[in-house]
């Protein structure tokens, strides 16, 4: 429990009003307690630690500030460097010169405390690394998440197979977004067309040793089964098809990938001392193993009834060559599929239901459920913020998420080891770039990691968060500018009223499965859609939109409109037209208006469009039809206004 306790509330406001207290540190601590007086220290504050054997959490700590200088308890020297942590943000790393005299108790609500880096896609200076570790110990976070390999570049040097670094950690195009549109291969190392990079295995140790030093460690993935095209181009013979360019999945018949997986494995292992290798085991397509003979004869042999068993094959047996070394393995939620290696920890993405059932099974997990913790989708309104690839994550949203679910059964939580943010680069081109998706919004995740849910609080936290802008900005970080955040649409965040609010919706064409929102109620519910058709208040069709609604009684209809959104990106058009018609008794239709769309279907920022009309009508019953576009893709639809 946080509480703080002014002791000497009036006499000694003037004598402290310019010391700075514990109240604006990230993650907020366990418990406070401001006591009397202020300590002021000429250049550096007078810190005496001792290291205790008991009543203190293995990561926790004990800060008191008296007037003479700062004592520190820990059990151990991570502790000891979060005491410090708090201590710097409490003086500004030694420029506030006067604190306030307190006792801080703090430990971490959870182990796992992740931030996760793609470079992969775009690929980062170790500087950019290092300072990302810097910003992570500031805010008690512990592990850093490096997705080494990908489509998009391999990254890291690996000794027995040069290939990898020599062609498929390059390709012609600089950015994601070009390599994607085009054929998507590599290029030779130092030719002109190469762009990209890897690490060298002594600059990863150096990395290591770096965050080693915070308290942070680096865990390596290796992506496996999928996401693999890189290595296949490279060594093709270790794809179904034998063929550069024709594979994402190695080919699980083929002997030679575990001898190519466990050679690369165990040079990973030699640099990253980690007690977690991640083997990635997300998105397989798995398509080629269902007529690869290789694959078929290796199903055959073990008796294997689908392509799911065949992955549950490769992570298990990896997982044994992963354990033999004395580590352990991570792995996306799909590694569910098939049956769960068992000393497997997941980390669940795909919502929380794998880490769930994972759970359930007495398997570790590490929350990052795309919905609160992907912070490569846009944080602010999409027509102020750079591409992104879609979707809407403000910092309030990273920080309201709760790992702990009731479905969780009480006697599993202790599996849930914590938390990460993810931020992945398809859209981050340049080391600033990420630097802005993560800061601030990576600070609500670790204080979701560290703090008790009792004491966290939005509002005090947004509060706390800008202040830690400063000094990040101040320390030369790029952040997003929290202070002029737009925030969510308008109309989402008060609703509309209007005269088919709450009146009955049928449908012509059924609701579909995806993205129904409130179900029948959506269209007249008042509520508007946001930033992202996936915020549960947009309806989501593959198919026209045809919607009838009843008024309950003739009345003059002046407005008739509803709001479509376009995010060609995953597949979301504008109606090519829509036709409004109204009817007195329901049986006999008049056609008020055909709105046409003048939404150019190749436009590809995030817009919006009403299509209604203004009209004078007498009409119990509105029919509101939308076609689909001829680029067909999703029909997204918020509300239907009607005045
Ligand atoms: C993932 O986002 N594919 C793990």
């Amino acid at each position: 429990m946080r509480h703080i306790i002014a002791s000497f509330i009036l006499l000694i406001c003037a004598a402290t009003s310019y010391a700075q207290g514990p109240e604006n540190v990230i993650p907020v601590p366990s418990d406070i307690i401001i006591t009397e007086g202020t300590y002021s220290f000429e250049t550096e504050p007078k810190v005496s630690v001792t290291f205790v054997k008991k009543g203190i959490a293995p990561e926790g700590y004990e800060l008191t500030v008296t007037p003479k200088g700062v004592k520190v308890k820990a059990a151990t020297e991570a502790g000891a460097f979060y005491a410090r942590q708090t201590l710097d943000q409490m003086t500004r790393d030694g420029s506030v010169r006067q604190i306030k005299c307190c006792k801080i108790t703090d430990a971490p609500r959870f182990p796992y405390r992740g931030l996760h880096v793609d470079v992969s896609r775009h690929f980062r200076s170790l500087d950019f690394l290092t300072k990302q570790v810097d910003a992570m110990a500031m805010f008690k976070m512990n592990r850093m998440h490096l997705h080494l390999t990908d489509a998009a570049g391999w990254r890291m040097q690996i000794d027995a197979y040069p290939r990898l670094t020599s062609f498929a950690a390059w390709r012609p195009q600089a950015t994601w977004k070009e390599w994607w549109a085009g054929n998507r291969h590599y290029a030779e190392e130092g030719t002109d067309e190469a762009n990209g990079g890897y690490y060298t295995k002594d600059q990863m140790r150096e990395l290591v040793e770096y965050a080693k030093a915070r308290h942070i460690e680096i865990i390596p993935e290796i992506e496996m089964p999928s996401h693999s095209e890189e290595v296949l181009a490279a060594y093709p013979e270790l794809g179904c098809s034998g063929e550069a360019y024709k594979d994402a999945d190695f080919c699980v018949g083929n002997e030679a990938v575990f001898e190519f997986l466990e050679t690369v494995l165990a040079e990973v292992m030699e640099v990253f001392p980690s007690e977690y290798i991640h083997i990635g085991g997300d998105e397989a397509g798995k398509q080629h193993w269902k007529t690869c003979e290789k694959c078929q004869q290796l199903m055959q042999k073990e008796g294997m009834k689908d392509v799911d068993e065949l992955q549950s094959y490769m992570i298990r047996r990896i997982e044994r060559f992963v354990n033999s070394k004395g580590r352990r393995i991570i792995g996306w939620d799909e590694i569910l599929q098939g049956g769960l290696a068992p000393d497997a920890t997941v980390m669940s993405w795909r919502g929380t239901e794998g880490g769930i059932e994972a759970m359930t099974h007495g398997h570790d997990v590490i929350m990052t459920p795309g919905r609160y913790c992907y912070l490569d989708h846009t944080q602010d309104a999409p027509f102020l913020e750079p591409e992104s690839i879609g979707g809407y994550l403000p910092l309030d949203s990273v920080y309201v998420y709760e790992p702990i679910e009731a479905s969780m059964p009480a006697d599993k939580h202790h599996h849930l080891l914590g938390v990460q943010a993810n931020l992945w680069s398809e859209y981050v081109v340049t080391d600033e770039h990420a630097e802005y998706m993560y800061w601030p919004r990576a600070i609500a995740l670790a204080e979701t990691g560290w703090s008790q849910p009792e004491d966290k609080d939005l509002k005090d936290f947004r509060e706390r968060v800008l202040k830690a802008l400063e000094v990040l900005k101040e320390k030369g970080y790029t952040t997003f500018d929290l202070a002029n955040e737009y925030g969510e649409r308008k109309l989402a965040q008060t609703g509309l009223d209007h005269k088919a609010k709450g009146k009955k919706v049928t449908y012509i064409r059924p609701i579909q499965d995806w993205y129904q929102a409130a179900g029948e109620a959506t269209f007249t519910d008042g509520v508007i859609g946001g930033w992202t058709y996936s915020d549960n208040r947009w309806q989501g069709f593959l198919s026209d939109i045809d919607v009838v609604i009843d008024l309950e009684e003739v009345q003059t209809v002046s407005y008739i409109g509803g709001t479509f959104m376009q995010l060609i990106g995953p597949g979301v058009f504008m109606p090519r037209k829509v036709d409004i018609l109204v009817s007195e008794d329901g049986e006999n239709y008049k056609l008020v208006q055909t709105v046409w769309n003048d939404v150019a279907t190749s436009q590809e920022e995030l817009s919006f469009k009403e299509f209604h009309t203004i009209c004078n009508e007498k009409a119990r019953y509105v029919r509101y039809h939308a076609y689909r576009s001829t680029m067909r893709g999703f029909l997204f639809l918020d509300e239907i206004v009607i005045n």
